[in-house]
């Protein structure tokens, strides 16, 4: 009988989609498992992909994305970031922040080379390194309580004559914490004494409340990179623009893996929807009024979660700098997929759990607290009741 290939069997169930699944099939959920808002894509850029329809962007169009687009993003990143950026061959759009990570990640990784990745992470980035056949070394970061660090000791042990990568994620989903500037000077030092890419996921750079203003970015490890570095940036319409069904992100690679990235989408998409790509260009160029409206909600809700969350017994929260997640420690927790399936099924609370995100995961939750008041609200409250009653 033909098999499934080892490199797909390999691959785990998302523990976060086995939460959900379960929560879609039941009414009256409070529903804070998945990263997004529950606000809808502002209007102009729905506007924006209506005219693109009426314009005609119904064509293929490069593999590597409209030049009208990559030029956008190349002005964006200079205005945001302070970083030149050549459109023409240093930026690809892709299908996705996903799809971004995906091709990415495919240029850089033979079969049997180890990849690292620093966790408690997303687990795409680790499910997308073994379709590659590649070997997954998972490094957790180290948590001291008030706030999680990049364990540099761990890392050097983990280095082998096999490991191509290092995958990071800043500001981090589920963590929220985000990469100190030495923290990056050190990643980048340690990815040029071996020889290693460093993929960024930076799809949370705009969601940060630590700036000098709010609005301003988490700081791109772009900013101190050369452009001859081996580096990689992630990233996404999906968060900052509340795009998450439209699947537009982009990626920002050094020039020879940028062009491989281009030719490759080829074979895997060719390139992302046309019209959508127009349409994102009105994101760039118009969307900061209504994306500080939704950093100010998001500040203000992780405010509110941090307060309520540190009230309940037993729970340690270190204090998240960037994206929309908490991820509280809870005492006494060693299985945090069953305790998130009984506060679903006992209390209607849906949220993910630590074990999801790979090492240094369990023990922990995450709460993703983009969703209104109204729903965060009492869903903190039987959070708490539900606290009350666990013993561990
Ligand atoms: C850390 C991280 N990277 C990338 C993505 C991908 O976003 P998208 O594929 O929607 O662009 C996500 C989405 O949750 C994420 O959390």
């Amino acid at each position: 009988m033909p098999m499934i290939a080892a490199s797909a069997q390999q691959v785990p169930y998302s523990r976060i989609r086995e939460i959900a699944e379960a929560a879609m099939k039941m009414d009256g959920v409070l529903k804070l498992y998945f990263g997004e808002s529950n606000v809808p894509t502002p209007a102009y850029i729905k506007r924006a992909a209506s005219k693109a329809l009426e314009e005609g962007y119904t064509y293929y169009s490069e593999n590597a994305g409209l030049p009208g687009l990559r030029r956008d993003l190349a002005a964006y990143y200079h205005r945001i970031h302070g970083v030149a950026l050549d459109p023409q061959t240093e930026i690809v759009v892709t299908a996705s922040g996903v799809q971004a990570l995906h091709v990415g990640i495919r240029c850089l990784l033979n079969p049997g080379d180890e990849a690292i990745v620093l966790t408690p992470a997303w687990p795409n980035g680790a499910a997308i390194i073994r379709m590659d056949n590649a070997v997954l070394v998972e490094v957790p970061l180290r948590f001291g309580g008030a706030r999680y660090a990049v364990d540099f000791d761990a890392l050097r042990s983990a280095i082998t004559p096999r490991t191509r990568l290092l995958v990071y994620t800043s500001p981090s989903n589920p963590l929220g914490w985000v990469a100190t500037q030495e923290e990056q000077e050190g990643l980048l030092a340690f990815a040029r004494r071996h020889d290693l890419w460093l993929v960024a996921d930076e799809v949370y750079d705009r969601l940060y409340y630590a700036g000098p203003t709010l609005g301003s970015p988490a700081p791109s490890i772009l900013r101190m990179a050369t452009r001859e570095d081996g580096v990689l940036v992630a990233q996404s319409f999906s968060k900052t623009f509340c795009m998450t069904g439209w699947r537009l992100g982009w990626l920002v690679a050094r020039r020879d893996a940028a062009e491989k990235a281009a030719q490759l989408n080829e074979f895997i998409v060719s390139h992302a929807t046309s019209f959508i790509q127009r349409a994102a260009q009105s994101a760039l160029t118009d969307g900061e009024p209504e994306l500080l409206r939704m950093l100010e909600r998001l500040k203000d809700n992780r405010d509110f979660c941090l307060d309520a969350l540190r009230q309940m017994p037993g729970v340690t929260v270190p204090f998240p700098d960037g994206a929309f997640y908490v991820f509280p420690r809870i005492t006494g927790l060693t299985d945090s997929f069953a305790f998130c399936w009984k506060l679903l099924h006992d209390a209607k609370v849906g949220i993910a759990p630590g074990a999801a995100f790979g090492a240094g995961g369990e023990g922990a939750v995450r709460i993703c607290y983009a969703a209104e008041r109204a729903i965060l609200e009492p869903a903190m409250e039987r959070l708490a009741r539900f606290l009350s009653q666990f013993s561990g």
